[in-house]
């Protein structure tokens, strides 16, 4: 950001009490220093072209609550940006926003995760559901994200975290939407050294919305 402007912002943060929203319009990521902390909310616009104004303002007004989520993982600094979500468990990079990460303006809690069955292995998929409810004052289109995580691999670090599956459902205020996920063995495989594809059995993590607060988790067995 141009220097004068990131000024401009921390002057009026330190020197009054006007709330800050910041607006991201810009077609790659910047650095945000301290903005990010100063500021009372955050919309990621992108670049969202010459109609963009009108739906930005009635977000900010309130008229609907936002729904989208981080579709890249957002660096803290420049020399962070070609580093993915997915990286190895040792990892302790901690970028700017993760990927899959955001919010609307209404408190939405997950509950109730349940799997078809505690074991997975290949050509026996399982259902993963889980329920969310809508706490807040307005409709809220909620997307929902499934990651896997494996706790431990022979020889192999794994990843993070992985995205299995998303869905997107309107849940009305008070109201609760159940979310309904297959996840198979064979996506749970990786590639070796050897470039075969492999399956290591073990423990596997299911987080949704591995990256928001109202995250929850449930652990299955994989075995072959
Ligand atoms: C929990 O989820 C299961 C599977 O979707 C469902 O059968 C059950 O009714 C749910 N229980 C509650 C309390 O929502
Ligand atoms: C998973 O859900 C689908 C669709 O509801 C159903 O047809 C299938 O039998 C379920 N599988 C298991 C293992 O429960």
């Amino acid at each position: 950001m141009a220097e004068d402007q990131y000024n401009i912002v921390k002057r009026v943060s330190e020197e009054t009490s006007t709330p800050i929203i910041i607006v991201l319009a810009q077609n790659q990521p910047f650095s945000l220093g301290e903005l990010s902390s100063i500021a009372d909310g955050i919309i990621n616009a992108n670049l969202p072209g010459s109609y963009g104004g009108l739906p930005i303002a009635e977000a900010l007004f309130g008229e609907f609550s936002p729904s989208g989520r981080q579709p890249y993982t957002y660096p803290r600094l420049d020399y962070q940006s070609t580093t993915t979500y997915f990286t190895p468990v040792w990892n302790e990079y901690s970028p700017e926003f993760s990927f899959g990460q955001g919010m609307g303006y209404n408190e939405i809690t997950y509950s109730n995760i349940t799997t078809s069955s505690d074991v997975i292995s290949p050509g026996n998929p399982i259902n993963v559901s889980v329920t969310a409810v809508n706490n807040g004052k307005l409709p809220q289109m909620e997307p929902v994200l499934m990651y896997t995580t494996q706790q431990v691999r022979r020889g192999y670090s794994p990843e993070k975290y992985r995205l299995r599956a998303f869905d997107k459902q309107l849940i009305e205020p008070g109201a609760s939407r159940t979310f309904t996920f297959k996840l198979t063995a064979e996506e749970l495989m990786f590639w070796n050294v050897d470039l075969n594809r492999v399956l290591e059995e073990g423990l596997i993590d299911i987080t949704i919305n591995a990256f928001n607060k109202n995250y929850v988790k449930k652990t299955v067995n994989l075995k072959k």
